[in-house]
C-alpha cells in the first residue's frame, strides 16, 4: 500500500511540474556548451521544473520545428535561444494562439516584442562598446593613440543579434576616431574553425598591416590565434586580440600573453529561466528585459581572475 500511495504521490508530483520546453541554437562554442550545461543543471536541481531539452544544430529550420513540437506536446512555457534575430512571426503567432508564454534566452529577435514576456540575456551593443573602449584606451597607453590602426573584424554567424549588436557597438565608438580603421570584416560562424579559416584569409589579404583582431566571441580568436602564428607573427603583440565572452579558453591565451583582453558574456542563465518560469506560470509580473551584468578582464588580471571563472 505505501509503494502504491508513493508512486501516486510521485505522479502527482510530476503532473505539478510546470513542463518547459527550451530550443538551443547547437554547440558552436564554449560559451553555448556552457551555457547548455547551466540550464539542464538548474532544471535537474528545481523540483518544479520539468525541462524538454532540443538541440537545433545552429540550423532555424530544426528550430522552427522544435518549437512547433513544444506546441503539440503542450507545454507550459516555450524557451529558445534565436539562431538569427528574423524569420519567428509566425511561429510566435502560433505559439501566441496556442496561449503558450515565450522567454527568450540569450538572443532577440526583430518580431514585435508582445510576443515574449521576458529577454534574459546581455546587451550586445554595450559589449562592443566596451571591446572598442577598451582598445582607444590601451593604444594610447601603448603611445600608439595617433597612428593609424587597421583592425580586421570577425563577425559571428550572419543575422545573429550578437553579431550584429557587437558590430554596431564597436563601430559606434570607432567612428569618433578616424585613425581607426575596419579593413576586413566576415563571419567566422562563432567557431573555432572558421574563426582560422577566416583569419588565414584575412592574413593572406592583408599581410603585416593587420594592428588588431576584434572577434566577436573567444572561440574564434582562439582559431584565430592559430592562423596567426603559423603565418609566423605573434598573437597579442604584433596583433592585438580582442574577444568576447569570457570564457576559460580566452584566460589561457592570455596567461600565455596571445590574446590581451576579453568582454564579458555570462552564459549562466539556467536560474533566472527556470525563476521566470515559475514566475510566469505564478501570474507574477517579470521584468521586460532581465539585464545580465558583465565586466570586461584585460590580460594583466588573466592569471589572478582564472580560478574563479566557472566557464
Ligand atoms: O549569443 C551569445 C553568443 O553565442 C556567444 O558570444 C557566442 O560565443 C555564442 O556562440
Amino acid at each position: 500500500l505505501l509503494m502504491v500511495i508513493m508512486g501516486l504521490s510521485l505522479n502527482v508530483m510530476a503532473a505539478d511540474k510546470i513542463v518547459l520546453g527550451f530550443s538551443q541554437i547547437g554547440a558552436e562554442s564554449e560559451w553555448r556548451t556552457a551555457n547548455t550545461e547551466d540550464i539542464k543543471r538548474a532544471a535537474d536541481e528545481d523540483p518544479d521544473i520539468q525541462l524538454i531539452f532540443s538541440d537545433a544544430q545552429q540550423k532555424q529550420e530544426n528550430q522552427l520545428k522544435a518549437l512547433r513540437s513544444f506546441i503539440a506536446r503542450g507545454v507550459d512555457v516555450i524557451a529558445f535561444s534565436p539562431v538569427v534575430e528574423t524569420g519567428w512571426d509566425t511561429v510566435l503567432q502560433e505559439i501566441k494562439d496556442a496561449g503558450i508564454p515565450v522567454i527568450l534566452v540569450d538572443r532577440t529577435v526583430t518580431a514585435d516584442d508582445s510576443y515574449y514576456v521576458t529577454y534574459m540575456g546581455s546587451d550586445f551593443v554595450e559589449e562592443g562598446q566596451k571591446a572598442a573602449n577598451w582598445l582607444i584606451e590601451y593604444m594610447e597607453e601603448q603611445g600608439r593613440g595617433n597612428e593609424q590602426i587597421n583592425i580586421v573584424e570577425l563577425q559571428g554567424t550572419v543575422g545573429s543579434a550578437p553579431a550584429n549588436d557587437r558590430k554596431t557597438g564597436f563601430a559606434d565608438v570607432i567612428k569618433d576616431y578616424p585613425n581607426y580603421k575596419i579593413i576586413r570584416s566576415q563571419s567566422g560562424d562563432f567557431t573555432r574553425s572558421k574563426g582560422k579559416e577566416v583569419m588565414e584569409a584575412f592574413l593572406k589579404a592583408e599581410g603585416d598591416n593587420i594592428d588588431v583582431l576584434y572577434s566577436h566571441n573567444d572561440d574564434m580568436a582562439i582559431g584565430a590565434i592559430q592562423a596567426i602564428e603559423e603565418y609566423g607573427l605573434k598573437p597579442g603583440k604584433d596583433i592585438i586580440i580582442i574577444g568576447v565572452d569570457a570564457v576559460k579558453g580566452a584566460f589561457e591565451a592570455m596567461i600565455q600573453g596571445k590574446m590581451n583582453c576579453t568582454v564579458e558574456c555570462s552564459p549562466l542563465l539556467g536560474n533566472q529561466l527556470m525563476q521566470a518560469a515559475k514566475d510566469i506560470m505564478a501570474g507574477k509580473k517579470v521584468p521586460e528585459h532581465i539585464k545580465t551584468i558583465e565586466g570586461i578582464f584585460p590580460q594583466e588580471v588573466a592569471l589572478e581572475e582564472y580560478p574563479n571563472r566557472k566557464y
